[in-house]
């Protein structure tokens, strides 16, 4: 929480991550930093490596070369139980929502709280409930996860994500398959809790609107390197044609398909 007193100025710093599957890598000489109370947005296309970057800052990948500093703390040579420990203060917003059909809204928002401590239920069941109202479901606790929308089980998955009242907020996709009216109602979300808590947040993304919409900072990955970072407002006035193509949702330029627009036209109609 924002009363913490912090060990470094940067919440998150990353500092030469490369790692390899097989003989691909995946994610090249990755670094930038993380302030206090930002909200750091990595986008990119499909495949380009940012699950693969998440899941090495919250300790679920060992990378090949880099460091990883949670607050200070270099986490990448860290044992299971040193590791657990710092996850404490992460909370996590999986990119495919990972809420169980099988328990209510309010058992899977207790999940985390139940297993990390010997909370009583009642008290678990009071920050249900406050958890629960800071995502705007108050009441919603007894349905299950099929009897609501897929962006009040975004909302679920945040109220869950908050329930240990983490200090880093880490959120894979977290409007992925909404419309644009439950994108920003999320979005929204994503930047008040930020502030409201006094978290810092790294969301990865490749909704442009909404990247632009939550970001202070951006770094914009394309085939496991950072080509391009910086403020919103650096990035849309930074040149990089990849970049361009991408912001612009462009089908020709220098992003490789298989087949350009036109000879993808020209097969069809020849075809
Ligand atoms: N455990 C793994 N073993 C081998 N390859 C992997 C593994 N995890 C990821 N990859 C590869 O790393 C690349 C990056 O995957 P990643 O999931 O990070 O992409 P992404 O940017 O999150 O894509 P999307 O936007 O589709 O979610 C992909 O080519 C993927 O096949
Ligand atoms: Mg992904």
């Amino acid at each position: 929480m924002s009363e913490t007193t912090h060990k470094s100025p940067y919440a998150l710093e990353v500092r030469g991550l490369t790692r390899k599957f097989g003989s691909r890598t995946v994610l090249s000489d990755i670094s930038f930093k993380l302030k206090h109370g930002e909200i750091l947005v990595i986008m990119g296309g499909s495949g380009c490596g940012k699950s693969t970057l998440l899941r090495h800052i919250i300790g679920s990948l060992k990378p090949n070369a880099g460091e990883i500093f949670i607050d200070g703390t270099e986490i990448t040579k860290l044992d299971d139980a040193e590791m657990a420990k710092v996850r404490k203060r992460f909370g996590m917003l999986f990119q495919s929502g990972a809420l169980f059909n099988s328990m209510t809204v309010g058992e899977n928002v207790a999940l985390p709280i139940l297993e990390s401590s010997d909370v009583a239920p009642h008290i678990a069941d009071l920050v249900v409930k406050l958890k629960l109202e800071l995502v705007g479901l108050t009441g919603f606790e007894h349905l299950k996860p099929a009897q609501i929308s897929g962006g009040m089980k975004k909302r679920v998955g945040m109220a869950r994500a908050l329930a240990l009242d983490p200090d880093l907020l880490f959120c894979d996709e977290p409007t992925s398959g909404l419309d644009p009216v439950m994108t920003a109602v999320i979005d929204t979300l994503t930047v008040d809790l930020t502030k409201k808590l006094g978290l810092s947040a790294v969301v990865v993304s490749h909704d442009m609107t909404s990247c632009f919409r939550i970001a202070t900072q951006m770094i914009f990955l394309f085939e496991g390197k950072i080509v391009a970072s910086g403020t919103p407002e650096e990035i849309r006035a930074n040149p990089n044609p990849i970049l361009r193509q991408f912001i612009n949702g462009e089908a020709d330029g220098p992003i490789p398909l298989k087949l350009s627009k036109d000879d993808y036209l020209k097969r069809l109609i020849e075809s």
